[in-house]
């Protein structure tokens, strides 16, 4: 596994390679835990070499966010990697991604605005516009990327395709602790008390299902419910939403394209998840 910190040292490696030669990539933002493992290991079985990018992207955070705090630590990222087979990591710098004069920005209309987008504006932007010089960079066949984020997987795969990028994304399913929790570099923040209250939305999801599954079709129904679940747990509720899950619009019923999406503050802890709300039988 090779460390690389350069973006043209990144660069030769991609134009190294030789037709047929698949490359599978992981961007992330370091901080890795058992749901960045997974999207890796994938990678290494299904590609004939992996990278994998940890750098913390400024741009994607919001002017009250936590950059500052968000955890970072190569070493301990580094050492987790080494059993998997991962290639290359590649960890560039803020100055080398965006060095003074830096002034383009990659936008998607009405997808970035929504949801998470809409509390958390420009960061759909942030996202959009770093990944798109990444994959520029590496030049992947294949991004791996969990569902966990699952509106930053629309908005990047209509990127790729508005683009005519020849990237695919494969979407990995969201990996959970013991107890249902979405695994999240930010539940590093929860304290005991917090992490308890958290499990209310995994909790959320159940609930949803149960009720979909007994011929519930109202999503104003089933959100109300889950709300009120949330604010049993004591979070305070971003959204509560069931979307489609290609367009990401609201529904009024429930179909088979539904996604329950849910974005909660625990304390100063903002957190995301998500399901589909009926499962195939
Ligand atoms: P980060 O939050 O570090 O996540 C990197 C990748 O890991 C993303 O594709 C994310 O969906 C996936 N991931 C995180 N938790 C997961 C879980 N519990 N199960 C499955 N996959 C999980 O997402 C980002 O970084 C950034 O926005 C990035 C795409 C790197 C751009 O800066």
């Amino acid at each position: 596994m090779q460390v690389i910190k350069d973006i043209s040292g990144m660069q030769a490696i991609s134009d190294a390679r030789t037709n047929g030669i698949r490359i599978g990539f992981v961007p992330t933002m370091g901080a890795l835990h058992t749901g960045h493992l997974e999207l890796m290991k994938r990678s290494v079985a299904e590609c004939d070499y992996t990278v994998v990018s940890i750098f913390v992207n400024p741009a994607q955070f919001g002017k009250n966010e936590d950059l500052s705090r968000y955890p970072r630590d190569l070493d301990k990222d580094l050492e987790l990697m080494r059993p998997l087979g991962v290639d290359y990591v590649f960890f560039p710098t803020e100055e080398m991604m965006y060095p003074d004069g830096y002034k383009t920005w990659v936008e998607l209309s009405e997808i970035s605005d929504v949801l998470c987008g809409a509390s958390r504006p420009g960061h759909f932007r942030g996202v959009a516009t770093v990944v798109l010089k990444l994959v520029n960079i590496v030049r992947p066949d294949f991004m791996y990327m969990g569902e966990k984020d699952f509106q930053q997987v629309v908005v990047l795969e209509t990127m790729l395709r508005d683009l005519n990028l020849k990237t695919q994304i494969v979407r990995c399913p969201i990996v959970r602790d013991e107890n249902g929790l979405a695994l999240s570099s930010r539940n590093e923040y929860l304290s005991k008390d917090e992490y308890i209250r958290a499990l209310g939305l995994n909790r959320s999801i159940k609930i949803t299902r149960d009720m979909a599954k007994t011929g519930e079709r109202s999503v104003l129904a089933i959100c109300s419910l889950i709300s009120q679940h949330l604010l049993e747990c004591n979070a305070r509720i971003d959204y509560v939403k069931i979307v489609d899950s290609n367009s990401l619009t609201e529904q009024v019923e429930v179909n088979d394209q539904s996604r329950l999406l849910l974005a909660v503050w625990i304390g100063k802890t903002r957190l995301i998840d998500n399901a589909r709300v009926l499962l195939d039988n």
